[in-house]
């Protein structure tokens, strides 16, 4: 891998699975983790196999299908979930067990009742039974965000030497600021021991709108791999969105960083997933949302009529969408109605669309939308009175 490539980490299918009222059977993971995997996704977390038999079948049968990514599955660090995970994922081309324990004092005293010593010892067993399964296995210290960084950094130059490959370094609860998360992963980069031998990822909750940022942060400071979801979702305010953090590197290529992803495919397997987990997209969601191509005031319409990049950082077509819209409201000016009349077949000459705007506002005053049924009748009717 060159030090240029981030790696993409899909959780769609663990963290993402998390919200709730969400739960996916195993077709419909199947069918996910297919797009997943043409998508160009490195590694896609298919589950937390001794959670449920359900969630073991999915790793199982997701282990089978794949073909090119490496397949994941979580655990805590209990010997069992280990074991358990092993199972699901025997059939995985690349298989990955993906292990932790919290780390940081709240998780330590109140969730463990234990101390510092005897957690690195934990994640140290969990790590080396880990690795009498698979030769990929990923540490996570959850809720690394909120533990301080010098703990942080023994933590992981201890599960390094037991033989971790990639160190995940989750802001499990959304706390950090971008900079303060962007100086934790360059506080390990320069502190840990041994951590050339490894690859440390960036899992970032949303829950102050700063997963995305945190992420970014974190890969412009070392991180080469970041786990995100198609979306952002995932428990609470959910996980970074997949397809931002792909489209921020694309569109920023002076950063010198890059992935593997088709973007080609991001709003088609974004329907995909707000479909199957009955998850509405709000309009406004960066790339993906209804709205995120779409102009509807006038000073704007006209600006991305004359030339897209007016108002357009990205070419709709490189995420899949086909085309930027004309939203006709009361806000909107002569050149986008010109523009959408002419959609429909009416080429109006500068009288004409004097008349038919008049009427075009009245209309639009009464309604949130004007649509191509509402242009047809708005331009007959005005020839009508001519
Ligand atoms: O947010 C988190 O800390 C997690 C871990 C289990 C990786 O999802
Ligand atoms: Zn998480």
């Amino acid at each position: 891998m060159s030090n240029t490539q981030i790696q993409i980490f899909d959780t769609t299918l663990r963290d993402g699975e998390q919200v709730p009222g969400c739960k996916l059977n195993t077709t419909q993971k199947i069918i996910i983790a297919k797009q997943l995997d043409l998508l160009g996704v490195d590694i896609i977390e298919a589950g937390f196999p001794v959670s449920s038999p359900g969630d073991f079948k999915s790793v199982e049968e997701i282990s089978k299908i794949v073909e090119n990514a490496t397949v994941c599955g979580l655990t805590r660090s209990v010997k069992n979930d280990i074991k358990v995970a092993a199972e699901a994922l025997k059939y995985a081309k690349k298989p990955r067990i993906h292990t932790g324990i919290g780390t940081s004092d709240s998780h330590i005293i109140h969730k463990f009742k234990s101390n510092k010593d005897a957690i690195i010892e934990r994640a140290v067993r969990a790590v080396s039974y880990a690795k009498s399964f698979v030769e990929d296995v990923e540490f996570y210290a959850e809720d690394a965000g909120r533990t301080d960084n010098e703990y942080l950094a023994r933590v992981c130059e201890a599960v390094i030497k037991a033989g971790a490959t990639v160190l995940n370094i989750p802001d499990t609860t959304g706390y950090c600021l971008p900079q303060e998360y962007g100086a934790k992963i360059k506080y390990l980069k320069e502190n840990v021991k041994g951590i050339d031998k490894a690859i440390i990822s960036c899992h970032c909750h949303n829950d102050l709108g700063l997963a995305t940022a945190n992420s970014i942060e974190g890969i412009v400071n070392g991180a080469r791999q970041i786990e995100c979801t198609i979306n952002g979702i995932g428990e609470r305010a959910g996980n970074t969105a997949l397809e931002e953090v792909v489209m921020i590197l694309k569109q920023h290529p002076y950063l010198n960083l890059d992935t593997n992803i088709n973007t080609t495919m991001l709003y088609g397997i974004s329907q995909l997933v707000s479909e199957s987990m009955g998850i509405y997209t709000q309009p406004n969601k960066a790339i993906v949302g209804a709205n995120a191509f779409a102009h509807s005031s006038g000073i704007h319409q006209d600006g991305v009529i004359k030339n897209r990049e007016t108002y357009e950082i990205i070419d709709p077509k490189d995420v899949g969408v086909t085309e930027s819209a004309i939203v006709l409201t009361a806000r909107s000016g002569r050149a986008a109605l010109a523009y959408r009349a002419k959609n429909v077949g009416y080429e109006l000459t500068k009288l004409e669309l004097d008349i038919v705007y008049k009427d075009f506002l009245d209309f639009a005053d009464t309604k949130k939308e004007v649509l191509d049924d509402d242009i047809h009748q708005i331009i007959e009717i005005s020839k009508i009175y001519k």
